[in-house]
Order: structure tokens, then C-alpha cells, then sequence
């Protein structure tokens, strides 16, 4: 039903007329309106330019001079218009106390208002609802309504909230306001069509009153005689059902049925091209076909869970298919609130069993449109509750879920950006409940969380590869939450074992473990953990510092890591037995350095991968020719340094599915199930997997599961890989509930050095700068990345 409709604003009076457009509309008065309607749409676009031009603009006088239609009795009085009154916030930057402009006289409302403050305390000082109305309250001033007639119509709504509905004293002032301030302004020609005048309409005849408190309305469809709806004949096409809801059409009864048919016709005028123009005609239609969807809607009889919640989703729906004001109004949120405690109710109910497309579209829709706050991190709740029940394996990325979500009711302009944010933030947003948070054992430590710090080659050592007190800076703020692990960037196991990464540390003379002591010792006075990373360049190296330091590029076979790369030397067997030797020695040198452990390298394309896979070992020998005897030389590294430091304090990194560093054997299946299998034996403290979506730094569109390997270990396991913190968050206690897992962050742990302070407060991530990752010896993008304010002020807190 497109109700072709324009506000009539002569007379001082509501008149709505039926009308297609300008120049279908066979009746002149009707084009008349359309033009002069055209005229105000003109007009307060001039005005919002003067405004954000920064002109003091007070007074529009409306000349119609060149409407030879117009009555001149009319264009008299139109000349000598005086606009609205000076803006509210016209003289101070955050906009004056509303209470005190519209003198609030409830006890209640100057109690809340008094309270103010108090909403920033981290107990909630309010009740959920309270929270709501007082946020919407400031969403709504931070937008700077300079229009008394939507002041009035909010306040009408904030004073009905939070007085529980009762029709209180000032319930009724606000409302006589605000229909007096509309009727003023339906003698102005500039401001009887602004948004903000159509918006206040809405808000008096959409106060959903009767949505929220079964109360009568102020204002319906029904209210004005002049009122005609009808079906826009010529696009038939846009009145069609979801496809999501046809399969539950018979749960859902005919007349929501119609409204839905309807709402699809909102969603395709308001995603199509020509909506959002100056065109009032167009935006008319939408207003009072919104309106028409609603009043029905509201009328509907609510049969069951599922009804009533899709009645609301459909309601919010239509209200944020029109304009871009009512994202910041009382109505979406309180409606969103009303989805959220029918959703929760229901929440048990088993018919959701049978349709979690139909739930995820309504927690994600609920979802979206719910203010920051309590309600919104109650839907995140909800949603974490099923995504490990009814919503499992339905979506795991963001393109499956869009996909669901277009099956309902569903506009790339009106909820994309929102919904996206939603899908998004939900990453911020942790559950206290979350796993993310619980203790796990990992060897002899105990970590307090399950966000660890990924191992990161910085350059930042001496030219002789000690660590160095910007080091023992830079790991000591990353140490800012007690309880979290930290893998060290790659460590080299001897001189020999270099021959790259120029001002990467090493860990074989005395003065490189004095170096490390002093960054063990302040990791751990901050209530951490830390594991030194141990490997080998192999082919990796780099000829030109190899040939500085005097070695010889070595590798299992005498295959270049890439077509046209220095063809490096294949190992003997006396070498192979050398770096098992340098393994061992640089562990026990990691523990006399304070290390609570040693990661050994078995990732990226370094030496000990590149004996694990065949493309870059074809030996023949007892390291090379089969699955097993590929796995050998890892396997000799692990038996040896489990028996020099004890298997609680090692971990292996390994990166199946990498292609970085001209690795990727064309099934590595079978040899990293081996080499799993191995380490399992070992008794060792934790496996660390790299995900197949990272290359070495870099982020690569890889698709490979890690699935196996999960099955093979069933001790504490490191992940890294790109995750956010909300993947972090799934992947912990939705994907793999039942495993032991530490999830580690890279590239986002060189941005926010209180990163797991950021994720538990669901605060924004700071940037990477990748062009600081790698600048030798330099603090900058090292340690001058800033801590929240946040975590400052609790940690001043806690030193008072
Ligand atoms: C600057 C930088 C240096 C890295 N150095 C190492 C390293 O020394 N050893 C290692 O195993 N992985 C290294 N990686 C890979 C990371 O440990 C991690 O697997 C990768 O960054 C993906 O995690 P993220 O998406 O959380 O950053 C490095 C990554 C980056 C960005």
C-alpha cells in the first residue's frame, strides 16, 4: 500500500492529501502543494547549508513571488513568515539543560536528571530501562534538535517512559506542547515539511504508546478524514513476501502476512536509487506508508512468541526504513527493548529450535538498533547463548549471516552500516561469562586469561643480537594485565643459526642471558609469564647478512626458498646433530634467563618447518624420504630439550597450512598429524597453530581447517591467526567449548599494549602501523603506542 500522501500545511491545520507525484496528479491544488512543497524542501536545505556555513541564520522569509498559483493572500502572509525561534543550542556548544527549557516537574524525571552523573559509574545506577530513556535522552541532544515541536514530542516520550506510563502532569504539558509547536509550524512553508516537524508527527502519532503500554494512541492513520490508502498499481513487484518468512506464513496469519508485503515495498522505495533526493513527494509517501505499517501492526493480534517478536522486528523495521532521525530517537530503542525481553522470555521456548534463521534475523535486527549500553550487551548475551545451541554452524562469517538476513526483512542503506557494526562490535562486547576470561594451566603457569601476546620480530637488539632496555620497555607494557602469556619474538639458538634479521636477538652468550634477565624479571613482577621463542633461519636467511656474520646458508635439501634465491647448502648429519645440540643449549640458556619456558619454531618456513615438508626437503636419508622421517629432526629437537628443561616448560609452534616463505606441501595432513602425534608423546606444555588465513605477517585469503589438529591435542593450545577479539571469543566458547585453548594476538598486541585490558572493556583497538614494525633499534610504533585512558585511570586508582 503506497499511500500517496503530502502534508498540507495551510490553515494551521493537519491535512494530508492523496497525491502520485507532481505531475501525475491531475487536480491543480494537489500540484500546487507538490511545488510549494518542493519550495520548503528548498528552503530548509538553504538553511542547514547557512548552518554548517556557520551563518547566524534566525529569520527565513518564504518568497513565493514566482508561484503565480499561490493566492496572494497567501503569499502576503508567507513573505512575512518569521521562522523558527532562535535554536536552543544556538549559544552553547553542548546545548543548554533541556530539563531547564522545558522545566520538568516530576519528581521523577528531576531525580534522574539529578542522577546524571551517576550513569557513568560502573555499577549500574539505574534501571534498564531508566539507562535507556536517559541514553536516548543524549543521543537525541547530541543530534541538536533546534526544533521545539521534536523537544516537546521527545520529552513527551521520556516523560511517559519514566513514569511507568501513567499519565502524569507533565506527560500531558509535553503533549499539548508538542501538538501546539506542530500546528505553529504547519503555518510555516520552510519548516511544516523539515524532518525534524515530520519526525515530531511520527513521534506523536508513532509514540507507541500502544506498543509499549497497550494505552490508546495520540495520533494514528485514522485520526485525519483526509487520509486515503492505497496500493501504488504500478509496482505490484515490490509488494512480495520475504522469502525467510513464507516457509512460517501459515504461523504468522494474513494480515501480518499484508503489513510484511507491505514493508518489502518500504524496503525497495528506500533501497532504490532515487530515495533521500529532494524529493518530497517521495519522502511523503514513505511517512505515511510508515505510519500505515505501524498503526496496522500495532493492531495485530499476537498468537504466539514467534508472532509477537517478528510484530516488533517488523515495527522497528519500518521505523528505521524511514529517515536517519529516528536512529537517534526513543522509539527504535524502546522497541528494541521490548524485542529483547520477548526474545528472552521466549528463549526456551523449542519453536526456535525449528527456525534459527528466523532467530538470528531478530537478535541481529534487535540487536543492531539497541543503544550502547545494557540493552545491546543483553543481546550479545542472547546471541552468545545460541550461537553454541540452535544458531551453530549456521554462519560463521559475515557473508553467511548477510545472506540469512536478506531472507527477511532486510535494506542495504537503511541496515547494513548498523547491523555490519553490530556483527562487529559484538567482538567488543565479552560476556563476563566468557572463557576468554577463565584461568588455564599451561605447563608450570597459570595464565588469568586466555589472550596471549604472539611472538613478534621487532629488530629492535643490538647489532650483536643482545636485547636491550628498549626491549625490556616494550615487553614490560605489554605485561599490563597480570596473568597474561607472552611469546618473545623469534630467538636465535646460535651464531650460526642467524645469517638474517639483522638485530633480532639471540640467546647463546652470557651477555644476551644477563640482557633477557632483565625483561624476565620485570614480566614477572608485573604478574606475568614468558616463553622465549627458539629457531633457526635455514634457507629463510639472508645472503647478504649471512655472508656479513660468516655462515653458510643451510637447509634440509638444496632447494631456494624462491626461483632465483640463493641456492642454500643441504645439512650433513653432523650439522643436523649440531642444531639439536643449539636447541638444547639456548633452552637451558632461556631458563637460567628466567624464561618460564621455550617455544620451539617449528613455523613459517623456518629450518625445523622445512624439514617437516617435502617442497623444500627431498633428502633420502633418515631426515627426509617420508612422513616420518621428515618429522625427525623436530621430533630429536623436542626429546632433547624435554630432557634438558623439563616437557612443562616447552611449547611448538606450527604452521600446517602456511604458504609464506615458499612452504605449503600439497597435502600437509598426514605429516603434521605425525608430527602432533610426536609431540603428544612429549608430553610437552602446550601446541601453538598458526591459522591459514595468515602468511608469516601478512594476511592470505586461506580457507584450510585447523580442525584436525585440534582433534589430535587435547593439552593447553596457542592459536593465532588474525582473530579479533570477538573471533577470540567464539572460538573459545562457542567453536571449541570444550578445548583448552589461549588465543594470540600479533599485530593488534603491537598497537594497544593494554590490549587485554581493551577486550575485557570491549574499548576500541588502537591501529597497527606496519611501516613500524620492522625499523631497527627504533622506540617509534615500539614503545610510544598509548594505553587508554581507561587503564590509566584504573591503575592511578589502584596506586591511591
Ligand atoms: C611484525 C611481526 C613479526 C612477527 N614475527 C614472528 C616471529 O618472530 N615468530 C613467529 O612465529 N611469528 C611471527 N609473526 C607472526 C605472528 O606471530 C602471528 O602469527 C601473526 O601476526 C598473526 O597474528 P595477528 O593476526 O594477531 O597479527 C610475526 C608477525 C608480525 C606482524
Amino acid at each position: 500500500m503506497i499511500p500517496c500522501l503530502i502534508v498540507n500545511y495551510s490553515g494551521g491545520q493537519f491535512h494530508f492529501i492523496s497525491i502520485q507525484s507532481p505531475d501525475d496528479a491531475t487536480d491543480r491544488k494537489a500540484r500546487r502543494l507538490a511545488r510549494s512543497h518542493a519550495v520548503a524542501r528548498g528552503l530548509e536545505k538553504k538553511r542547514k547549508l547557512q548552518q554548517e556555513s556557520g551563518h547566524n541564520f534566525r529569520a527565513v522569509v518564504v518568497s513565493l513571488k514566482d508561484d503565480p498559483s499561490r493566492p496572494a493572500r497567501e503569499r502576503k502572509r508567507c513573505q512575512t513568515l518569521v521562522a523558527s525561534p532562535p535554536s536552543l543550542f544556538a549559544d552553547a556548544p553542548d546545548g543548554p539543560d533541556p530539563f531547564q527549557s522545558l522545566a520538568a516537574e516530576s519528581p521523577r524525571l528531576q531525580a534522574l536528571h539529578s542522577q546524571h552523573k551517576a550513569q557513568r559509574a560502573a555499577e549500574p545506577a539505574f534501571s534498564m530501562l531508566d539507562e535507556l530513556v536517559l541514553q536516548n535522552f543524549r543521543s537525541v541532544l547530541r543530534k541538536r534538535p533546534d526544533d521545539d515541536a521534536l523537544l516537546s514530542a521527545f520529552m513527551l516520550t521520556f516523560a511517559f517512559a519514566v513514569t511507568a506510563s501513567s499519565i502524569a502532569t507533565e506527560y500531558l504539558r509535553f503533549q499539548s506542547e508538542a501538538l501546539s509547536s506542530i500546528r505553529q509550524r504547519m503555518n510555516s512553508p520552510d519548516r511544516a515539511t523539515s524532518e525534524s516537524t515530520l519526525g515530531a508527527i511520527l513521534l506523536l502519532a508513532d509514540l507507541n504508546a500502544s506498543v509499549l503500554t497497550g494505552s490508546s494512541r495520540i495520533v494514528d492513520h485514522t485520526t485525519f478524514s483526509e487520509l486515503q490508502w492505497r496500493r501504488d498499481p504500478f509496482s505490484p513487484d515490490f509488494f512480495i513476501l520475504p522469502p525467510g518468512f513464507r516457509a512460517q506464513s501459515y504461523l504468522l496469519g494474513e494480515e501480518f502476512v499484508e503489513v510484511l508485503k507491505d514493508i518489502s515495498a518500504l524496503q525497495c522505495i528506500r533501497d532504490s536509487t532515487f530515495f533521500g533526493r529532494e524529493d518530497v513527494i517521495s519522502m511523503a509517501h514513505i511517512d505515511n506508508h510508515q505510519a500505515s505499517i505501524q498503526s496496522r501492526l500495532v493492531s495485530l493480534p499476537n498468537q504466539s512468541s514467534i508472532s509477537e517478536c517478528c510484530h516488533l522486528a517488523a515495527y522497528l523495521c519500518s521505523a528505521m526504513l524511514r529517515c536517519k532521525l529516528w536512529r537517534a530517537s526513543t522509539i527504535p530503542s524502546h522497541l528494541s527493548l521490548q524485542l529483547l525481553c520477548k526474545l528472552q522470555q521466549a528463549n526456551n521456548d523449542l519453536v526456535w529450535d525449528d527456525r534459527p534463521d528466523l532467530l538470528a534475523w531478530l537478535l541481529h535486527i534487535g540487536g543492531a538498533f539497541a543503544p550502547t549500553g545494557p540493552i545491546r550487551s543483553e543481546y550479545v548475551v542472547l546471541l552468545h547463548l545460541n550461537r553454541s545451541t540452535r544458531l551453530r554452524g549456521l554462519y560463521t562469517s559475515w557473508p553467511e549471516l548477510l545472506a540469512i538476513l536478506k531472507q527477511f526483512i532486510w535494506s542495504e542503506k537503511a541496515f547494513m552500516s548498523q547491523v555490519k557494526a553490530f556483527w562487529e562490535e559484538k567482538s567488543l562486547t565479552m560476556p563476563p561469562q566468557s572463557r576468554l576470561f577463565k584461568p588455564l594451566k599451561i605447563g608450570d603457569v597459570e595464565v588469568q586469561h586466555r589472550i596471549g601476546m604472539a611472538p613478534l620480530t621487532r629488530f629492535r637488539a643490538t647489532d650483536d643480537r643482545a636485547p636491550t632496555p628498549l626491549m625490556k620497555e616494550y615487553y614490560g607494557q605489554r605485561a599490563a594485565v597480570p596473568g597474561t602469556m607472552i611469546i618473545t619474538e623469534g630467538t636465535f639458538i646460535s651464531a650460526s643459526s642467524c645469517g638474517g634479521f639483522a638485530n633480532a636477538p639471540g640467546l647463546w652468550r652470557e651477555d644476551q642471558v644477563a640482557a633477557w634477565r632483565t625483561i624476565t624479571d620485570d614480566v614477572h613482577s608485573k604478574g606475568c609469564f614468558i616463553f622465549c621463542q627458539l629457531f633457526a633461519m635455514g634457507r629463510a636467511a639472508n645472503v647478504e647478512t649471512a655472508e656479513k656474520e660468516g655462515f653458510p646458508i643451510v637447509a634440509p635439501s638444496a632447494i631456494p626458498i624462491e626461483e632465483g634465491a640463493a641456492v642454500p647448502q643441504a645439512m650433513t648429519i653432523g650439522e643436523i646433530r649440531q642444531t639439536v645440540g643449539e636447541f638444547v643449549e639456548a633452552s637451558k640458556n632461556a631458563i637460567r634467563a628466567g624464561f618460564d619456558g621455550v617455544e620451539i619454531h617449528g613455523a613459517n618456513g623456518y629450518l625445523l618447518d622445512q624439514f617437516l615438508q617435502d617442497v623444500s626437503n627431498t633428502r633420502h636419508d633418515a631426515y627426509g624420504g617420508s612422513v616420518e622421517n621428515r618429522s625427525r629432526l623436530l621430533d630429536d629437537v623436542l626429546t632433547a630439550v624435554t630432557n634438558a628443561i623439563g616437557p612443562q616448560r616447552v611449547g611448538l609452534r606450527l604452521s600446517p597450512w602456511s604458504t609464506f616463505q615458499g612452504m605449503r606441501m600439497a597435502d600437509p595432513i598426514p605429516q603434521f598429524t605425525d608430527v602432533i602425534a610426536k609431540a603428544r608423546r612429549s608430553d610437552i606444555a602446550y601446541l601453538h597453530l598458526v591459522e591459514s588465513r595468515i602468511s608469516g605477517s601478512d594476511d592470505y585469503e586461506g580457507h584450510e581447517q585447523l580442525e584436525f589438529a585440534y582433534k589430535l591435542w587435547d593439552g593447553p593450545l596457542l592459536v593465532a591467526g588474525g582473530y579479533t577479539p570477538q573471533e577470540a571469543r567464539e572460538l573459545v566458547d562457542v567453536t571449541y567449548p570444550d578445548k583448552e585453548i589461549l588465543v594470540l594476538f600479533g599485530r593488534h598486541f603491537i598497537a594497544n599494549p593494554d590490549l587485554v585490558f581493551r577486550i575485557r572493556q570491549g574499548l576500541d583497538l588502537h591501529a597497527y602501523d606496519r611501516s613500524t614494525f620492522y625499523v631497527a633499534g627504533s622506540p617509534a610504533g615500539y614503545v610510544d603506542y598509548a594505553f587508554s585512558d581507561e587503564f590509566l585511570t584504573e591503575e592511578r586508582e589502584k596506586s591511591d
